[in-house]
Protein backbone atom coordinates (compact mmCIF):
# COMPACT_ATOMS: atom_id res chain seq x y z
CA UNK A 1 0.00 0.00 0.00
CA UNK A 2 1.10 3.33 -0.63
CA UNK A 3 0.58 6.90 -0.22
CA UNK A 4 0.09 9.67 -3.10
CA UNK A 5 0.28 13.17 -3.03
CA UNK A 6 -3.14 14.29 -5.06
CA UNK A 7 -3.55 17.98 -4.51
CA UNK A 8 -1.01 21.20 -3.15
CA UNK A 9 -2.70 24.44 -1.73
CA UNK A 10 -1.56 27.99 -0.05
CA UNK A 11 -2.71 30.98 1.85
CA UNK A 12 -0.71 33.78 1.44
CA UNK A 13 -1.92 36.74 3.09
CA UNK A 14 -2.14 40.00 0.55
CA UNK A 15 -0.54 42.37 3.03
CA UNK A 16 3.16 42.91 2.19
CA UNK A 17 5.90 43.44 4.95
CA UNK A 18 9.46 44.66 3.05
CA UNK A 19 12.55 45.23 4.77
CA UNK A 20 12.74 49.04 3.55
CA UNK A 21 9.23 49.13 6.26
CA UNK A 22 11.15 47.22 8.88
CA UNK A 23 13.94 49.83 8.73
CA UNK A 24 11.29 52.22 9.78
CA UNK A 25 10.51 50.34 12.74
CA UNK A 26 13.89 48.99 14.02
CA UNK A 27 17.46 49.64 13.44
CA UNK A 28 18.09 47.03 10.69
CA UNK A 29 18.73 47.63 6.64
CA UNK A 30 17.59 46.22 3.60
CA UNK A 31 21.40 45.18 2.70
CA UNK A 32 21.94 43.12 6.17
CA UNK A 33 18.31 41.42 5.91
CA UNK A 34 19.28 40.22 2.45
CA UNK A 35 22.73 39.31 2.78
CA UNK A 36 22.71 37.73 6.25
CA UNK A 37 19.41 35.79 5.37
CA UNK A 38 17.84 36.02 1.72
CA UNK A 39 14.97 37.54 2.65
CA UNK A 40 13.13 40.71 0.68
CA UNK A 41 9.61 40.66 1.81
CA UNK A 42 7.07 38.64 4.18
CA UNK A 43 3.05 38.67 4.39
CA UNK A 44 1.13 39.79 7.13
CA UNK A 45 -2.03 38.30 8.18
CA UNK A 46 -3.97 41.11 9.45
CA UNK A 47 -7.37 40.19 8.61
CA UNK A 48 -7.02 36.76 8.48
CA UNK A 49 -6.60 33.70 11.55
CA UNK A 50 -4.14 30.53 11.38
CA UNK A 51 -7.73 28.43 11.21
CA UNK A 52 -8.80 31.08 8.01
CA UNK A 53 -5.59 30.90 6.62
CA UNK A 54 -5.39 26.79 6.75
CA UNK A 55 -8.68 27.15 5.31
CA UNK A 56 -8.01 28.85 2.59
CA UNK A 57 -4.65 26.72 1.72
CA UNK A 58 -6.96 23.57 1.96
CA UNK A 59 -9.65 24.17 -0.03
CA UNK A 60 -7.24 24.98 -2.45
CA UNK A 61 -5.55 21.88 -2.25
CA UNK A 62 -8.69 20.03 -2.55
CA UNK A 63 -9.94 21.80 -5.42
CA UNK A 64 -6.50 20.60 -7.35
CA UNK A 65 -7.39 17.11 -5.86
CA UNK A 66 -10.94 17.19 -6.93
CA UNK A 67 -12.27 16.04 -3.63
CA UNK A 68 -14.78 17.49 -1.36
CA UNK A 69 -14.16 18.41 2.39
CA UNK A 70 -16.57 15.65 3.06
CA UNK A 71 -13.92 12.91 1.77
CA UNK A 72 -11.35 13.32 3.89
CA UNK A 73 -10.91 10.80 7.03
CA UNK A 74 -8.12 13.09 8.38
CA UNK A 75 -6.77 16.42 9.20
CA UNK A 76 -3.46 17.46 10.17
CA UNK A 77 -2.41 20.54 11.32
CA UNK A 78 1.07 21.75 12.00
CA UNK A 79 1.51 24.56 13.75
CA UNK A 80 3.17 26.93 16.30
CA UNK A 81 0.71 29.47 16.61
CA UNK A 82 -2.33 27.42 17.51
CA UNK A 83 -5.97 29.94 17.00
CA UNK A 84 -6.84 28.74 20.79
CA UNK A 85 -4.89 26.52 23.82
CA UNK A 86 -7.83 24.12 22.63
CA UNK A 87 -9.16 22.73 21.04
CA UNK A 88 -6.81 22.10 18.28
CA UNK A 89 -6.67 24.07 15.14
CA UNK A 90 -7.30 20.94 12.96
CA UNK A 91 -10.74 20.79 14.77
CA UNK A 92 -11.73 24.38 14.05
CA UNK A 93 -10.21 23.64 10.71
CA UNK A 94 -12.81 20.79 10.33
CA UNK A 95 -15.66 23.01 11.64
CA UNK A 96 -14.43 25.77 8.92
CA UNK A 97 -14.40 22.70 5.99
CA UNK A 98 -17.72 21.51 7.49
CA UNK A 99 -16.24 17.84 7.62
CA UNK A 100 -18.05 15.24 9.72
CA UNK A 101 -16.68 12.31 8.29
CA UNK A 102 -12.66 11.94 9.82
CA UNK A 103 -11.00 13.04 12.49
CA UNK A 104 -8.61 16.01 13.40
CA UNK A 105 -5.60 17.12 15.42
CA UNK A 106 -2.87 19.34 15.74
CA UNK A 107 1.07 18.31 15.43
CA UNK A 108 3.40 20.59 17.62
CA UNK A 109 7.09 20.32 16.16
CA UNK A 110 7.71 24.41 15.60
CA UNK A 111 9.22 24.12 11.92
CA UNK A 112 10.03 20.75 11.69
CA UNK A 113 5.84 20.14 11.97
CA UNK A 114 4.81 19.76 8.44
CA UNK A 115 7.52 16.64 8.25
CA UNK A 116 6.49 15.10 11.02
CA UNK A 117 2.56 15.64 10.13
CA UNK A 118 3.63 13.70 6.81
CA UNK A 119 5.09 11.13 8.29
CA UNK A 120 2.47 10.41 11.14
CA UNK A 121 -0.15 10.76 7.82
CA UNK A 122 1.62 8.37 6.05
CA UNK A 123 1.76 5.95 8.74
CA UNK A 124 -1.90 6.31 9.17
CA UNK A 125 -2.41 5.47 5.07
CA UNK A 126 -0.05 2.96 5.30
CA UNK A 127 -1.20 0.76 7.89
CA UNK A 128 -4.77 0.98 6.26
CA UNK A 129 -6.25 3.07 8.96
CA UNK A 130 -6.82 6.33 6.87
CA UNK A 131 -7.82 6.54 3.25
CA UNK A 132 -7.64 10.17 2.84
CA UNK A 133 -6.05 12.83 4.63
CA UNK A 134 -5.49 16.45 4.59
CA UNK A 135 -1.84 17.85 6.15
CA UNK A 136 -1.99 21.60 6.55
CA UNK A 137 1.08 24.22 7.99
CA UNK A 138 -0.47 27.01 9.11
CA UNK A 139 1.39 29.99 11.05
CA UNK A 140 0.55 33.37 11.83
CA UNK A 141 3.89 34.11 13.85
CA UNK A 142 3.62 37.55 13.10
CA UNK A 143 0.89 37.61 16.82
CA UNK A 144 4.28 35.71 18.25
CA UNK A 145 7.08 38.08 17.49
CA UNK A 146 8.37 40.78 19.40
CA UNK A 147 8.05 43.93 16.50
CA UNK A 148 11.19 45.50 18.44
CA UNK A 149 13.76 42.81 18.32
CA UNK A 150 15.66 43.08 15.49
CA UNK A 151 17.46 39.80 15.64
CA UNK A 152 13.93 37.73 15.17
CA UNK A 153 11.30 40.32 13.47
CA UNK A 154 12.86 40.56 10.66
CA UNK A 155 12.74 37.01 10.50
CA UNK A 156 9.02 35.89 9.83
CA UNK A 157 6.07 35.89 8.07
CA UNK A 158 2.45 34.20 8.24
CA UNK A 159 1.42 32.39 5.68
CA UNK A 160 -0.33 28.47 5.07
CA UNK A 161 0.04 25.53 2.83
CA UNK A 162 -1.60 22.33 2.55
CA UNK A 163 -1.78 18.55 1.08
CA UNK A 164 -3.52 16.06 -0.22
CA UNK A 165 -2.92 12.50 0.18
CA UNK A 166 -4.47 9.60 -0.86
CA UNK A 167 -4.19 5.82 -0.34
CA UNK A 168 -3.14 3.86 -3.41
CA UNK A 169 -3.02 0.37 -3.98
CA UNK A 170 0.08 0.70 -6.14
CA UNK A 171 2.98 2.80 -5.84
CA UNK A 172 3.78 5.40 -3.19
CA UNK A 173 5.05 8.92 -3.29
CA UNK A 174 6.85 9.04 -0.44
CA UNK A 175 9.67 6.77 -0.27
CA UNK A 176 11.05 7.52 3.22
CA UNK A 177 11.52 9.66 5.75
CA UNK A 178 12.95 10.37 9.24
CA UNK A 179 11.97 12.36 12.66
CA UNK A 180 14.23 13.21 15.06
CA UNK A 181 14.47 15.50 18.25
CA UNK A 182 16.66 16.59 20.91
CA UNK A 183 14.96 17.95 23.82
CA UNK A 184 17.79 18.81 25.88
CA UNK A 185 18.82 21.62 23.23
CA UNK A 186 14.77 23.36 23.83
CA UNK A 187 16.05 26.74 25.31
CA UNK A 188 17.82 27.62 21.65
CA UNK A 189 14.76 28.15 20.10
CA UNK A 190 11.43 28.68 22.16
CA UNK A 191 8.49 30.88 22.84
CA UNK A 192 6.95 30.94 26.38
CA UNK A 193 2.51 30.54 26.90
CA UNK A 194 1.72 33.80 25.15
CA UNK A 195 5.46 34.92 24.84
CA UNK A 196 7.86 36.36 21.81
CA UNK A 197 9.79 33.64 19.98
CA UNK A 198 13.48 33.73 21.33
CA UNK A 199 16.06 32.33 19.57
CA UNK A 200 19.91 31.68 19.79
CA UNK A 201 20.73 32.28 16.10
CA UNK A 202 24.27 31.58 15.71
CA UNK A 203 23.99 28.30 17.43
CA UNK A 204 21.19 27.04 15.49
CA UNK A 205 22.59 27.78 12.49
CA UNK A 206 25.27 25.44 13.00
CA UNK A 207 22.86 22.53 14.28
CA UNK A 208 20.00 23.60 11.46
CA UNK A 209 22.73 22.79 8.75
CA UNK A 210 24.27 19.78 10.24
CA UNK A 211 21.02 17.94 11.45
CA UNK A 212 18.98 18.28 8.26
CA UNK A 213 22.74 17.13 6.57
CA UNK A 214 22.43 14.18 8.23
CA UNK A 215 18.41 13.42 7.99
CA UNK A 216 18.51 14.00 4.23
CA UNK A 217 21.74 11.62 3.88
CA UNK A 218 19.30 8.47 6.14
CA UNK A 219 16.37 9.12 4.19
CA UNK A 220 18.06 8.67 1.04
CA UNK A 221 20.78 6.10 2.62
CA UNK A 222 17.36 4.10 3.71
CA UNK A 223 15.71 4.70 -0.30
CA UNK A 224 18.66 3.99 -2.12
CA UNK A 225 19.22 6.83 -3.59
CA UNK A 226 22.47 8.82 -3.99
CA UNK A 227 22.57 12.78 -3.41
CA UNK A 228 23.30 13.24 -7.30
CA UNK A 229 19.48 11.74 -8.42
CA UNK A 230 17.46 14.39 -6.02
CA UNK A 231 15.83 16.46 -8.95
CA UNK A 232 14.91 19.20 -6.07
CA UNK A 233 15.46 19.62 -3.03
CA UNK A 234 12.26 21.76 -0.69
CA UNK A 235 14.15 22.95 2.16
CA UNK A 236 12.55 24.35 5.08
CA UNK A 237 13.27 28.52 4.64
CA UNK A 238 14.62 30.02 7.70
CA UNK A 239 18.06 31.30 5.79
CA UNK A 240 19.44 30.78 2.79
CA UNK A 241 22.44 30.58 3.73
CA UNK A 242 21.63 27.50 5.34
CA UNK A 243 19.88 26.28 2.50
CA UNK A 244 22.95 26.94 0.39
CA UNK A 245 25.55 25.12 3.03
CA UNK A 246 23.61 21.90 2.88
CA UNK A 247 23.44 21.51 -0.72
CA UNK A 248 27.20 22.15 -0.44
CA UNK A 249 27.75 19.16 2.19
CA UNK A 250 25.26 17.23 0.30
CA UNK A 251 26.76 17.85 -2.76
CA UNK A 252 23.96 18.70 -4.61
CA UNK A 253 24.18 21.63 -6.97
CA UNK A 254 22.47 24.59 -5.04
CA UNK A 255 20.48 25.55 -8.23
CA UNK A 256 18.33 22.66 -7.24
CA UNK A 257 16.89 23.67 -3.99
CA UNK A 258 13.89 25.44 -4.26
CA UNK A 259 13.79 28.86 -2.51
CA UNK A 260 11.18 31.58 -2.17
CA UNK A 261 12.50 32.62 1.74
CA UNK A 262 13.02 36.28 -0.32
CA UNK A 263 9.26 37.04 -0.66
CA UNK A 264 7.85 34.93 2.59
CA UNK A 265 10.43 34.64 4.61
CA UNK A 266 10.54 31.92 7.70
CA UNK A 267 6.47 30.60 8.28
CA UNK A 268 7.71 27.89 10.12
CA UNK A 269 5.36 24.69 9.68
CA UNK A 270 4.09 26.49 6.24
CA UNK A 271 7.50 27.06 5.03
CA UNK A 272 7.79 23.21 2.72
CA UNK A 273 4.09 23.00 1.95
CA UNK A 274 3.73 26.53 0.58
CA UNK A 275 6.88 26.10 -1.24
CA UNK A 276 6.25 22.58 -2.71
CA UNK A 277 3.38 23.80 -4.05
CA UNK A 278 4.60 26.88 -5.72
CA UNK A 279 7.54 24.17 -7.08
CA UNK A 280 4.58 22.59 -8.73
CA UNK A 281 3.10 25.58 -9.86
CA UNK A 282 6.58 26.80 -11.56
CA UNK A 283 7.18 23.53 -12.97
CA UNK A 284 10.11 23.22 -11.30
CA UNK A 285 8.09 19.59 -9.79
CA UNK A 286 6.85 17.46 -12.29
CA UNK A 287 5.63 13.62 -11.90
CA UNK A 288 8.41 11.45 -11.21
CA UNK A 289 11.18 13.40 -9.99
CA UNK A 290 12.89 12.63 -7.25
CA UNK A 291 12.23 15.26 -4.52
CA UNK A 292 13.76 15.84 -0.94
CA UNK A 293 12.23 17.78 2.01
CA UNK A 294 13.89 18.57 5.29
CA UNK A 295 13.27 21.15 8.09
CA UNK A 296 14.55 21.89 11.76
CA UNK A 297 13.16 23.61 14.32
CA UNK A 298 12.52 24.58 17.80
CA UNK A 299 12.35 21.49 20.24
CA UNK A 300 15.00 20.91 18.80
CA UNK A 301 13.10 18.82 16.12
CA UNK A 302 14.39 18.09 12.67
CA UNK A 303 13.69 15.49 9.93
CA UNK A 304 13.59 14.75 6.30
CA UNK A 305 11.42 13.04 3.25
CA UNK A 306 11.96 11.71 0.04
CA UNK A 307 9.05 11.94 -2.61
CA UNK A 308 8.88 10.61 -5.99
CA UNK A 309 6.06 13.12 -7.11
O1 LIG B 1 13.21 28.10 11.68
C1 LIG B 1 14.04 27.48 12.62
C2 LIG B 1 15.39 27.50 12.21
N1 LIG B 1 15.92 28.85 12.27
C3 LIG B 1 17.18 29.02 12.03
O2 LIG B 1 17.82 28.03 11.76
C4 LIG B 1 17.81 30.38 12.12
C5 LIG B 1 19.29 30.21 12.25
N2 LIG B 1 20.02 31.40 12.42
C6 LIG B 1 20.17 32.37 11.46
O3 LIG B 1 19.58 32.28 10.40
C7 LIG B 1 21.13 33.49 11.72
O4 LIG B 1 21.89 33.20 12.84
C8 LIG B 1 20.44 34.87 11.89
C9 LIG B 1 19.89 35.34 10.56
C10 LIG B 1 19.35 34.78 12.92
C11 LIG B 1 21.48 35.90 12.34
O5 LIG B 1 22.54 35.98 11.42
P1 LIG B 1 24.06 35.91 11.92
O6 LIG B 1 24.89 36.06 10.74
O7 LIG B 1 24.20 34.64 12.73
O8 LIG B 1 24.18 37.21 12.81
P2 LIG B 1 24.48 37.32 14.36
O9 LIG B 1 23.33 36.91 15.18
O10 LIG B 1 25.80 36.68 14.62
O11 LIG B 1 24.64 38.90 14.47
C12 LIG B 1 25.67 39.60 13.79
C13 LIG B 1 25.51 41.08 14.04
C14 LIG B 1 25.35 41.41 15.53
O12 LIG B 1 26.06 42.62 15.77
P3 LIG B 1 27.51 42.58 16.42
O13 LIG B 1 27.34 41.88 17.74
O14 LIG B 1 28.37 41.80 15.47
O15 LIG B 1 27.85 44.02 16.53
C15 LIG B 1 23.87 41.66 15.68
O16 LIG B 1 23.58 42.55 16.74
O17 LIG B 1 24.32 41.58 13.40
C16 LIG B 1 23.53 42.28 14.35
N3 LIG B 1 22.12 42.13 13.98
C17 LIG B 1 21.50 42.94 13.12
N4 LIG B 1 21.91 44.03 12.44
C18 LIG B 1 21.02 44.63 11.63
C19 LIG B 1 21.26 41.17 14.39
N5 LIG B 1 20.06 41.36 13.80
C20 LIG B 1 20.18 42.43 13.01
C21 LIG B 1 19.31 43.12 12.16
N6 LIG B 1 19.76 44.20 11.48
N7 LIG B 1 18.03 42.72 11.97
Amino acid sequence: MGTRIVGTGVYLPKEILTNFDLEKMVDTSDEWITTRTGIKERRIAKEESVVEMAKGASLEALESAKLNPEDIDLILVATLTPEKRFPSTACLLQAELGNKRGYAFDISAACSGFIYALEVADGLIKSGKVEKALVVGAEKLSETVDWSDRSTCVLFGDGAGAVVLERSEDESDILASKMFSDGSLWDILYADNCGYIKMKGRELFKVAVRNMEEACRKVLEEAGVSPEEVDLVVPHQANVRIINSLMERLGIPKERAFVNIDRYGNTSAASIPIALHEAVQEGRLKRGDLVLLTAMGGGLTWGATLLRY
